[in-house]
């Protein structure tokens, strides 16, 4: 059982992280690089708890006491006595790397899961960047991760399977959350189903063939999704949605998971989505 947990990046799914896990009942560290991105993450999260309120999920004294359980750090050495880390920073393999190299020299016990959120880098590549490649795990959430049941559990060759276990039950037990296994591939099992969908919506949108409108309206009163592909890359965000499809073909080499040239220039120009207010759709 996971009492103390440590959350390194606090953007859309660092911040949903500590969110559920505080409401949980879960002590909380959120560890971010500066005091203006740790105090958009509390509005963030504030905001959201209080969404749970207005819909009666929770009453005003849980949602206290769950922000009560988050503590806000610049300092990653605050999650030193973390039972389980989960990084959630942006998906730049870069980033991460360095970052698993510095949690693995600042977390004390041997025994602590070393877990991330990414949506794509194999989890063997996070490992290697540390002496405990055996306690590194993959525990990736859904966007928006209060709504969506979903984890997928990822275990590298050299994962141990008590650490597997664990990861296993601190989403299912403790979160409530629904767990599938993938093994250690680029995208997973979601977004190797997930990207080339939305990538093969852009290339048709792209094409001139249909409108935003017409492409997301077929997919949600046709098939039932509860957004269409282009909004969905809205909420993803398109510099997430971008990066997971290099990842995708950086390993398999397939045409289908190629970033057609329009999202590249939509990243280019700052037009990532619901968080920068416009991408395929303006939001206010
Ligand atoms: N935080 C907390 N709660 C939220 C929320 C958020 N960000 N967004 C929505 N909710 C809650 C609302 O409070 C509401 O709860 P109640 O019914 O209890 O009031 C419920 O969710 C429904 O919300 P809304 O009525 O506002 O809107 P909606 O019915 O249109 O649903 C949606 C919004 C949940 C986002 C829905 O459109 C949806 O499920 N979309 C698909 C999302 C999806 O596919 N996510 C996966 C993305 S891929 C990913 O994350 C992986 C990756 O690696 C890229």
């Amino acid at each position: 059982m996971i009492t103390r947990l440590g959350v390194v990046g606090a953007g859309l799914m660092g911040s949903g992280i500590a969110e559920v896990s505080s409401r949980k009942g879960l002590s909380v560290v959120v560890v971010e690089a500066s005091q203006a991105a740790l105090e958009r993450a509390r509005n963030r999260i504030t905001k959201s708890i209080d969404r749970g309120v207005r819909s009666g999920k929770l009453t005003a004294a849980e949602r206290d006491a769950a922000l009560a359980r988050i503590a806000f750090e610049t300092d990653l050495s605050a999650i030193a006595d973390s039972e389980l880390v989960v990084e959630a920073v942006i998906e730049e393999e870069s980033t991460k790397l360095e970052l698993f190299r510095r949690i693995d020299e600042v977390v004390t016990d041997p025994n602590a899961i070393l877990a991330s959120n990414t949506s794509s880098i194999p989890i063997m590549k996070l490992g290697m960047a540390t002496k405990r490649p055996e306690s590194v795990v993959g525990i990736h959430f859904f966007n928006p991760v209060p709504v969506m049941p979903l984890v997928e559990l990822v275990t590298s060759l050299l994962t141990d399977p008590n650490t597997a276990g664990a990861a296993n039950r601190f989403a299912t037990d403790q979160l409530g959350k629904h767990v599938i296994l993938s093994k250690d591939r680029a995208g997973f099992i979601v977004n190797a189903l997930l990207i080339p969908y939305i990538l093969s919506a852009i290339r048709m949108f792209e094409s001139g063939f249909a409108t935003a409108e017409d492409i997301d309206t077929g997919m949600v009163d046709g098939c039932a999704h509860p957004m269409g592909p282009l909004a969905l890359a809205d909420l993803i965000g398109l510099d997430t949605t971008m990066a997971v499809a290099e990842s995708l073909y950086s390993e398999f080499k397939e045409p289908l998971y190629a970033p057609p040239p329009l999202l590249s220039r939509m990243c280019e120009a700052g037009l990532l989505g619901r968080k920068t207010s416009r991408g395929f759709y303006q939001y206010d």
